[in-house]
């Protein structure tokens, strides 16, 4: 018998031990510890990670292939109410009760021209849209949007045009929009039939400004110079607006955190919290194309976080400044399939099929994973967007007889649903599986080990009810959690729902929309102790009622 043991052989062996773990490893930085046996979380409510703003749950709209254009609004459908707006879609949206969407790009936002979009619909220009090659007919803008969001109980989130925008028109979108009266820009729009203002209170400075694909793009200090100027001036218009500065598009960019303390360096006391894109994918360079890896990828969002709160801290400190930034993950999502080429070029056309990405069993388990991650970020993440909503990467997808809800709508609804209240921090312990970096893009090459058990909770006091959202990374296997509640105690089991399946590639479809949907799970007996038997690669929600 040889006693040499491989690299590969000798990771697994440590994860199956138990034995993992040293310093360094992810575990610590999320709070987990690795042991043997059941998982075990401890719940206790006075341990907070964040009184929750439900804008951790937002999502993202963009003037892309279908999602405005027979996705939100489709005037010629019988699906469409007076106003042109899709009634099962907006009946969708307002269900989710999504808290806030960001509008109007995205790559979009860099070329467009506001006022294209505004007043009398015959007097509006159709003009080519450069990010997609496509033509835009601005037959929704943004008094449409903001009559939508109202629809449908949302709160909007404008980007600007910083592109080929200047600080002069972003400020004159920002007076059109929020001016009460008696200005040039805010008379404009109450001759648009709009008299009272529309009150946005979040606003976006531009749009990946870092990236070389971005029209517009420019170098970081110039950016962070543009974005002082403007939300310094836009500041005069309201001292309160939140207010967003670009930050890194992603995570592999050569200019990734160099940027944002660049940025940062330029405009920290301007702006209130720096932007964080990603998305994320089961492909060679990123994953190897094993399901194991990329069931971890939300720790790969989590690592972006800290990297990126650690810039905004380590430039508080040189500015001495007593103003913490919060993050805004303003784009995060599963996208790999439908990306580049044909998928992203309009060809010149109005409402082209663009992004328009599948998404399967996999993809929702990890989009749990990715909600377990904001929440238990959610101390310094206080926006989100799911990108986006509907037709393009998106949980909803249209054709002209109706509406089908992709696999990722369903952790999305229940994070929407359920959690509620305040994060719990919680200490927990699972067994964990090695992982290797071995060929994988920079960012991602990791040898490390994965907690097959991630576990969020929110306790909601004064409703007196709790939700556990769950995820077991086990392919093979059932994996048992043991909550043990020191505070509050449950006393009854509202919901207890499961996502799982054998077929990791499943896909629901018109023809069979409900092959990826929850299906009922038994839950333990509530109480103080509480061992969820957590069926293999699933994702869980258990709704409570609590003492
Ligand atoms: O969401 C699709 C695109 O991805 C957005 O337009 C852009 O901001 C990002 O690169």
């Amino acid at each position: 018998m040889s006693l040499t043991v491989g690299r590969r052989q000798f990771l697994e062996q440590l994860g199956r031990s138990g034995a993992a773990l040293a310093a360094g490893s992810w575990l610590a930085s999320i709070g987990y510890s690795a042991a043997a046996g059941p998982a075990r979380a401890i719940v206790n409510q006075a341990r907070v990670r964040s009184e929750l703003d439900r804008r951790l749950f937002g999502s993202f709209l963009e003037h892309l292939g279908r999602a405005v254009y027979t996705g939100v609004y489709d005037p010629g459908s019988p699906l469409a109410d007076a106003n042109g707006f899709r009634r099962d879609v907006a009946g969708q949206i307002k269900g989710l009760g999504v808290p806030i969407i960001r509008y109007p790009g995205g790559n979009f936002v860099s070329g467009y021209h506001w006022l294209d979009g505004v007043g009398p619909r015959a007097g509006r220009p159709t003009v080519l849209e450069r990010a997609w090659n496509s033509l835009e007919t601005n037959q929704f803008g943004t008094n449409e949007f903001i009559d939508w969001c109202r629809l449908v109980g949302t709160e909007p989130l404008l980007g600007m045009n910083f592109g080929t925008g200047s600080a002069e028109m972003a400020i004159a979108y920002v007076e059109y929009c929020n001016v009460d009266r008696g200005t040039k820009w805010s008379e404009l729009r109450r001759s648009h039939g709009y008299d009272r203002p529309h009150g946005v209170r979040t606003w976006c400075l531009g749009n990946e400004m870092d990236g070389p694909w971005q029209m517009g793009t420019i170098p970081a200090r110039d950016y962070g110079r543009k974005a002082r100027d403007t939300a310094r001036q836009m500041r005069v218009l309201d001292p309160g607006y939140q207010l967003i500065a670009c930050g890194s598009s992603n995570t592999i960019l050569p200019t990734y955190l160099v940027w944002d303390r660049e940025v940062l360096e330029e405009c920290y006391d301007q702006v209130d919290a720096i932007s964080l894109h990603n998305y994320y994918g089961n492909t060679p360079a990123l994953t190897g194309n094993s399901t194991a890896r990329y069931l971890a990828m939300n720790l790969d969002m989590e690592r972006q976080i800290l990297e990126i709160a650690a810039v905004c801290d380590y430039v508080q400190g040189l500015r001495k400044s007593p103003r913490q930034l919060w993050l805004s993950f303003d784009e995060w999502n599963v996208w790999y399939r439908a990306r580049g080429g044909d998928f992203a070029d309009g060809k010149r056309t109005v409402a082209p099929h663009l992004l328009e990405e599948v998404y399967n069993l996999e993809d929702a388990l990890l989009v749990g994973g990715f909600l377990n991650t904001l929440l238990r970020r959610s101390d310094r993440v206080r926006l989100a967007c799911l990108a986006q909503i509907v037709n393009v990467i998106a949980p909803l997808v249209t054709n002209e007889r109706g509406v089908l809800r992709q696999s990722i709508f369903h952790p999305y609804a229940w994070a929407l649903q359920y959690a509620r209240g305040r994060v719990v921090d919680l200490q927990v312990e699972s067994d964990v599986y090695p992982i290797s970096g071995d060929g994988l893009r920079a960012d991602f090459a990791r040898n490390d080990h994965v907690p097959f058990v991630d576990v969020a909770v929110t306790v909601d006091a004064a409703k007196g009810q709790a939700c556990a959202l769950m995820l077991n990374r086990d392919l093979d296997g059932e994996r048992e959690l043991i909550l043990e509640w020191e505070a509050p105690t449950p006393t009854r089991v509202l919901v207890c729902e499961t996502l799982t399946g054998s077929d990791l590639r499943a896909s629901d479809t018109f023809a069979a929309p409900d092959v990826v949907a929850p299906r009922r799970l038994d839950a333990p007996a509530a109480g103080p102790r509480m061992t969820f038997r957590l069926p293999p690669r699933s994702y869980t929600v258990a709704h409570l009622a609590t003492g």
